[in-house]
C-alpha cells in the first residue's frame, strides 16, 4: 500500500517525518522571535570569527515553540555535530561523563528537559561547562585519587519549560539565556503558509487565518492543526482549505475561536463553577478535572495567563472577568478574593 502511494507521489511519511522536514535548518528559516533571531546571529558570528563554539545557550518556555529547533538552527549554522539528550534519561553521574568524554570540540550537547537533571549529575555537568574539565575519582578508599580529564571545548545547550525549577548555578553557567515566547499572528499565519506548501497542501488566505487564530500562538499546535484540517479537506471538501473548511474541521475537533480546547474549558469552568471564580490552588483545579498539575502548568496555563483568562494570586488561581465572558458565565466581582457563598 504504501510503496503504492510512494509511486503515485502521495504522501506515505508520518507525521514524525513530516516533523523534521518541517523543521527550520538555518537562522533564516526562523519565523517570528526576532528578538532571538537577531542575538543568536550575533553570537554565532561573533564565535565564527573566534573560530570557536559558542557559548552555553538556554531556552525557555512553553512547548512548542521552538527549543528543539533552534538547537538544532545553532548547530546547522555552526557546521556543528549535535548530541541529543533529554534531564531525565542521563541517569547517573557516570551517564553524563560517558557521553562528555565522546564528545569533539565544537560539538553540541542539547539537553532537553535540564531542569529535570540529578543533582549528582549536575555536579559533573557544572566543572564540563565551566573548565571543560571532567573531574573522576579513581580506585576506592584511601588509595582513590582524583583526575582531572580535559574535554574538548564544546557548547551544552539547554532547554526548560520551567526555568524556576533549574538550579541557581547551572543557570548562571549558560553565557547566553533566551525567552521563547508566543508566536503574534503575522507570525503564526506565515509558519502555516511555509508548512502548507511544504507539504503540497493547498490552503487560502481565510484558512491560514482561521487556523493561525486558533493555534494559540504555537508552532507545534499549528501544524498539528495544518495536518487535522488538510485529513478533513480531503475528506470533505475537495482538498483545498478554506475558511469555511478550517472553521468546520476546527469546530469538529472542539478548538473553539481563541484555541482553546476541552481540557482549557473544564479548566476554567471547574474555578468559575466550583471554586466561585478562585483563588484556588494548582493541584487542587488538576484533581477536580483529573489532569496532571504538571501538564497543567506547563501546557494550559501558561496560555491563559496571556490571553488574560487566568490570575496567579500568592492564594492560587483566579478566573478573570474575560474568562467568564468567553465561558458566557455572568461574572460577579466578588471583592477579587472573598468568597461569601464559601465560609
Ligand atoms: N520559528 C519557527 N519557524 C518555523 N517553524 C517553527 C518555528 N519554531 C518551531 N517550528 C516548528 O514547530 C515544531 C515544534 O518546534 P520544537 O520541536 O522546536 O519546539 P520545542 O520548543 O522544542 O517544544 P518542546 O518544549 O515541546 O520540546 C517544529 O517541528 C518546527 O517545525
Ligand atoms: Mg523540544
Amino acid at each position: 500500500m504504501s510503496e503504492d502511494r510512494r509511486l503515485v507521489g502521495g504522501s506515505n511519511r508520518n507525521d514524525d517525518r513530516e516533523n523534521i522536514a518541517l523543521r527550520p535548518k538555518y537562522l533564516s528559516d526562523i519565523i517570528g522571535q526576532d528578538r532571538v533571531r537577531e542575538n543568536l546571529k550575533i553570537i554565532i558570528e561573533a564565535a565564527k570569527v573566534r573560530e570557536e563554539p559558542v557559548d552555553h545557550i538556554l531556552f525557555y518556555g512553553p512547548p512548542g515553540l521552538g527549543k528543539t529547533s533552534l538547537a538544532h538552527v545553532i548547530a546547522n549554522e555552526m557546521n556543528a555535530n549535535i548530541r541529543i539528550t533529554a534531564g531525565p534519561s542521563i541517569e547517573r553521574a557516570g551517564d553524563l561523563a560517558a557521553i562528555l568524554t565522546h564528545l569533539k570540540q565544537y560539538d553540541i550537547l542539547f539537553i532537553d528537559e535540564v531542569h529535570r537533571l540529578g543533582r549528582a549529575v549536575e555536579e559533573v555537568l557544572y566543572p564540563a561547562m565551566e573548565d571543560f574539565a571532567l573531574d573522576i575519582v579513581i580506585g576506592k578508599g584511601p588509595a582513590a585519587k582524583n583526575v582531572r580529564l580535559n574535554l574538548p571545548r564544546f557548547t551544552v545547550i539547554g532547554a526548560t519549560t520551567r526555568l524556576a525549577l533549574l538550579a541557581g548555578p547551572l543557570r548562571d553557567r549558560f553565557g547566553a539565556r533566551f525567552r521563547l515566547d508566543y508566536y503574534d499572528q503575522a507570525a503564526m499565519e506565515h509558519i502555516i503558509n511555509r508548512a502548507a506548501s511544504m507539504l503540497e497542501v493547498g490552503i487560502d488566505e481565510l484558512g491560514t487565518l482561521e487556523i493561525a487564530r486558533r493555534s494559540r500562538g504555537t508552532p507545534r499546535v499549528a501544524l498539528r492543526l495544518l495536518r487535522r484540517v488538510r485529513d478533513f479537506a480531503q475528506v470533505r471538501a475537495d482538498g483545498l482549505i478554506n475558511g469555511d473548511v478550517a472553521e468546520e474541521a476546527l469546530a469538529l475537533m472542539e478548538i473553539d475561536p481563541l484555541g482553546l480546547d476541552d481540557v482549557d474549558r473544564r479548566l476554567l469552568m471547574a474555578i468559575i463553577d466550583k471554586f466561585s471564580g478562585g483563588p484556588v490552588g494548582l493541584d487542587t483545579i488538576a484533581a477536580s478535572i483529573s489532569e496532571d498539575s504538571s501538564t497543567i502548568m506547563d501546557v494550559y496555563e501558561p496560555y491563559l495567563l496571556q490571553l488574560g483568562f487566568l490570575e496567579r494570586t500568592p492564594r492560587g488561581r483566579m478566573a478573570t472577568r474575560h474568562a467568564y465572558e468567553h465561558m458566557g458565565v455572568p461574572y460577579h466581582d466578588n471583592g477579587s478574593s472573598e468568597q461569601p457563598g464559601l465560609f
